[in-house]
């Protein structure tokens, strides 16, 4: 009998317990059904824990966390936490996790699922069968570097400032993840910054060339401008397999891959931090998309972003990844059969809500488990 896993999940604010909740039922439905189950604690990051105890993360939740074995997060925010100090916002919460559990690499693939050719604003052609990995550096960069703040100047004016920074190591470890991950995918690597105009851009370009070098010759690399490759990812995408990126640049292209799968509800991720001694790795995953304040509460949600963020916890942090499959052909089937929520809504399509969805995935997965 395999060991129970520990998942804490962190539904967070707005849209996030809701589709959280139908990610609960796919969870329910597996430790029903399969060998391994799941030891699962709740907590709360962002808004909903600046109302409950005064902090977007308390130390307890933080430690919670370090413990699991996975965190699944659904989304952190809102207008209601918009004036609080900088240091005080739901996001700290977010950015807290990322960075103390160490989770240097952000995996965010855009697959097109056949289904969602036409939900795309871009021509179908473009689009049909896209598969690409854009690994965004998460805990570096100018989400953190410092000195960062806002300062009064003697003439009045005020000056904001952050700092982008990125060491050898920082780059090294996120480009050998690039270069595995691309062995078993195109085997194509394509390193994107901005060594134009950046320093940090130029030592980036140097290290992940010179690691290429070292241990990865056998893989393609490529380097690219990050605009340049804001325009390529809606000129022609299918000419990528792997990006890898800094943070910055990694949460714009990220954004603009979702679109090219038709909606920022269908992009899951994964975090990941170094493998330890052990062999495991801390590991957080979230949808891509944020909290949607504007319709939170209004069963308008899409869960297949949060439910796809729990297969690849499946995948690579319990290595059941003929279930992370099912999951996913389960959505295939779903968006097949015609189903669809607010956000990727077609015409001659029959629009559901959060919840029924959810009902329809739940029964998706037993057909194909029958
Ligand atoms: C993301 C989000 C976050 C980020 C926000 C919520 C802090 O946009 O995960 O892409 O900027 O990293
Ligand atoms: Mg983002």
């Amino acid at each position: 009998m395999a060991s129970n896993k520990n998942l804490l999940i962190l539904p967070g604010d707005g849209i996030g317990p809701e589709v959280m909740r139908e990610v609960r039922r796919v969870i329910d439905w597996m430790d029903r059904r399969r060998a391994v189950t799941f030891d699962i604690s709740e907590g709360l990051v962002g808004g909903c824990a600046i109302d409950a105890h005064g902090t977007p993360l308390t130390d307890e939740t933080m430690a919670d966390a370090m413990a699991a074995d996975a965190v699944l997060l659904g989304a952190v925010g809102g207008p209601k936490w918009d004036d609080l100090p900088f240091e005080q916002k739901p996001e700290r919460g977010l950015l807290r996790l990322r960075k103390e559990m160490d989770l240097f690499a952000n995996l965010r693939p855009a697959i097109c699922f056949d289904a969602l050719v036409d939900a795309s604003t871009l021509k179908p052609e473009i689009i049909s069968g896209l598969d690409i990995l854009i690994i965004r550096e998460l805990t570096g960069g100018v989400y953190f570097g410092e000195p960062r703040g806002i300062e009064t100047l003697p003439d009045g004016q005020r000056r904001g400032f952050n700092t982008q920074t990125y060491t050898t190591s920082e780059i090294r470890r996120v480009a050998v993840l690039a270069f595995e991950l691309a062995r078993k995918r195109g085997n194509k690597v394509c390193s994107v910054e901005k060594a134009n105009v950046m320093e940090s851009g130029v030592l980036w370009r140097d290290e992940v060339t010179k690691l290429h070098g070292e241990s990865f010759p056998d893989v393609a690399l490529s380097h690219m401008y990050a605009d340049n490759c804001s325009m390529q990812l809606v000129r022609d995408p299918k000419q990528f397999d792997v990006i890898v990126t800094d943070n910055l640049f990694g949460d714009m292209l990220s954004d603009t891959a979702a679109m090219l799968t038709g909606s920022l509800g269908m992009l899951p991720s994964a975090s990941l931090g170094a493998v330890d001694a052990t062999g495991s790795r801390k590991a957080l995953y979230e949808p891509v998309h944020g909290s949607a304040p504007d319709i939170a509460g209004r069963e308008l949600a899409n869960p297949i972003a949060t439910l796809l963020s729990f297969a690849m916890n499946l995948r690579y942090s319990f290595d059941l990844a003929e279930d992370a499959d099912l999951i996913q052909q389960a959505v295939e089937n779903v968006l097949a059969g015609g189903l669809r929520t607010a956000d990727i809504m077609q015409p001659g399509k029959a629009k559901v809500s959060t919840g029924v969805m959810g009902e329809s995935l739940l029964r998706e997965l037993d057909k194909l488990a029958a």
